[in-house]
């Protein structure tokens, strides 16, 4: 989604623009632009497509010595993907960049033509530089002015505003988006909409809190809320979190399959203990008096919710429901006390998921939330979090993040199992030996890799793909189903192997295409029934198994586990690939498909 720098200081500020909307890249967009004021003047590109191309655009253009710059990478919610409708939107001596959503622009937009201001783009937040010049105007000082504007929008917005009207300062405003803002002892101040573009930047930061605005110039960060200054408590910058980098492979999201083994020991260390399950610094009263578990989560972090609300009933015995975000929000649920309320995120910034947990908060629920990005909006708002530990994940399709998603939940559940007394210790000794084979299942098999490269030849047409599974395995056929569309394009469905015969079977002939999983550990029998039907009907059969299967137009042979959790992570590293390997066929931008963004923060 949208990406927000800023830059107030000495150094070559274009440098550093370009190279943070680099860093922040893999979120998506469709357009970039930059402003720079320096000496009195603003001068400002912008550029549809890739990066590359604002690259190019200011390749002339120097911005050494002191000044104040912006940029901007867009991903189109108001009006096409145009040079007009990117950033920076313009006034007559004001720019401003904004992430969001404003949701009351129209009323706002109108009321400024009504005076007589001209608009230039179709987007909302063309509103927001017409309002603050309007409040200059009308007498106001210029963060007066800001303040003003603020105060009359609704919605998410991260802002940046430069104008001519006050040359030195940077003018900030955040709310339900993310916006940091950073600084080093070199006198330097810098903004970003999360932490990858500060690294090797800014020593100190502070995420900014909703309702946050205020202004930088040289030496001085004013930070306001509802009207009041408030103290700028900054802390280290976590420059663990380096910016990741292909090394060797050919995409993000390919490197990011072949880092599940390792990540996923992350993701266990010291928390599988000899006779427990030990989680940081959540107390085992946290749990008391839960009667049941909500999991609100989307899209992949939604298909993890799905895959372990089974191993919460069956091993945990704790009834579970699982919720999409978006749905969540409106359906006006009934939220119970003693519900935990679990949401899961990789990225931490979420706009459904973080404001379904915004209403359980709000309800009194103990919250805790499963989450790759420390620090991130959900990360601190949740009463307790759980850190997935997968790393930087790049690829807008999510790989890595929901293998120790799902890893770190049946750790979870195991924990939930302990302390109610579902599980006896000889299971639990069990469960913890089969935990640590993880990384090495999530461990690539070339010679796997391999047959998927040469298959997927035979995968690039036909009207459909069906993934299916049973049990927890359903989930898994939803997310293979789902990282097949966001690089391919091509229609894919997660089904329940039983219920294809309620009607999708219709469909089945030749060129529908049914990706089975089939794993030996978990009712096998009923799947390969189920398969057998869609194979009488002429479909096309992809059945991954360990147990041979004849019918089978194709067949990945599976190393054949004896537990489900490890079938089941052995078949998402098949799914990934598969999926991987099509669009590399079919020429597609695997890192940044089309029409996504790698972090959704609008509605
Ligand atoms: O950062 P989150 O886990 O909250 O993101 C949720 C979804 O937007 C995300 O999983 C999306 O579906 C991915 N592109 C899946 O590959």
């Amino acid at each position: 989604m949208c990406g927000i720098v800023g830059y107030i200081g000495e150094r070559e500020k274009k440098e550093f623009i370009l190279n943070g909307l680099k860093e922040l890249e893999y979120r998506g967009y469709d357009s970039a632009g930059l402003a720079v004021l320096k000496d009195g003047e603003i001068t400002h590109f912008k550029a549809v497509g890739k990066l590359e191309n604002l690259v190019e655009k200011t390749k002339n253009f120097k911005s050494e010595g002191f000044g104040l710059a912006i940029g901007h990478t867009r991903w189109a919610t108001h009006g096409k993907p145009t040079e007009l409708n990117a950033h920076p939107h313009l006034g007559e001596f004001s720019y401003v960049i904004h992430n969001g959503i404003i949701e009351n622009y129209q009323e706002l937009k109108k009321e400024l033509q009504e005076k007589g201001v001209n608009f230039i783009s179709q987007t909302d937040s063309e509103v927001i530089v017409h309002l603050f010049e309007e409040n200059l105007k009308n007498g106001k000082e210029p963060f007066e002015a800001f303040e003003e504007t603020i105060k009359l929008l609704k919605g998410a917005y991260a802002i940046l505003l430069i104008t001519k009207a006050d040359p030195k300062k940077i003018f900030f405003a955040k709310n339900l988006v993310p916006l940091i803002v950073g600084k080093n002892d070199e006198d330097e101040i810098f903004f970003s909409s999360s932490d990858a573009p500060l690294i090797g930047f800014a020593d100190e930061v502070i995420y900014l809190n909703d309702k946050d605005y205020g202004y930088a110039q040289k030496g001085e960060i004013a930070l306001f809320s509802e009207g009041i200054k408030q103290e700028t408590l900054f802390k280290p910058l976590n420059i663990g979190k380096l910016s990741a980098q292909k090394d060797g492979y050919r995409f993000f999201m390919e490197k990011e399959i072949y880092e599940q083994s390792a990540v996923s020991s992350e993701t266990i260390m010291g928390r599988v203990a000899k006779d427990d399950i030990v989680l940081e610094d959540i107390e085992d009263d946290f749990f008391a008096d839960i009667k049941e578990i909500t999991i609100c989560a989307c899209g992949t972090s939604y298909h993890a919710a799905l895959a372990t609300s089974y191993l919460f009933e069956r091993v945990s015995k704790i009834k579970t429901t699982v919720e999409i975000a978006s749905e969540f929000r409106y359906k006006e649920p009934l939220l119970l006390k003693d519900t935990l309320f679990v949401v899961i995120s990789q990225s931490g910034e979420t706009a459904d998921t973080l404001q379904a947990l915004k209403m359980a908060k709000e309800a009194g629920l103990k919250t805790l939330s499963i989450c790759n990005v420390d620090n991130s909006s959900i990360v601190r708002l949740s009463d307790k979090t759980l850190l997935t530990r997968a790393g930087i994940e790049k690829g807008v399709a999510s790989t890595k993040a929901f293998t120790t998603q799902v890893l770190l939940l049946w750790i979870l559940s195991l924990k939930l199992a302990l302390l109610r007394g579902a599980i006896d210790k000889e299971y639990f000794h069990k469960e913890r030996k089969i935990i640590s084979k993880v990384p090495e299942v999530l461990k690539v098999d070339e010679k796997i890799h391999e047959k998927i490269r040469r298959l997927s030849k035979r995968y690039l047409h036909g009207h459909g793909f069906f993934f299916i599974g049973r049990d927890i395995f359903f989930p898994l056929a939803l997310e293979g189903a789902l990282k097949l569309k966001e690089i391919s394009y091509l229609h894919a469905e997660g089904y329940p192997a039983g219920e294809m015969k309620h009607g999708p079977i219709a469909l089945a002939d030749s060129e529908l295409f049914t990706v089975a999983l089939m794993p030996k550990s978990l009712l096998y029998d009923k799947v390969k029934s189920n398969v057998e039907e869609l194979s009488a009907r002429d479909a096309t059969i992809l059945a991954l198994s360990p147990l041979e299967f004849e019918i089978a137009d194709d067949f990945i042979k599976t190393k054949g586990y004896d537990h489900p959790m490890l079938e089941f992570f052995e078949m998402s590293v098949i799914v990934q690939l598969l999926a991987l390997e099509i669009s590399v066929r079919l020429g597609n931008d695997v890192d940044m498909p089309r029409n996504l963004a790698k972090s959704v923060t609008v509605e």
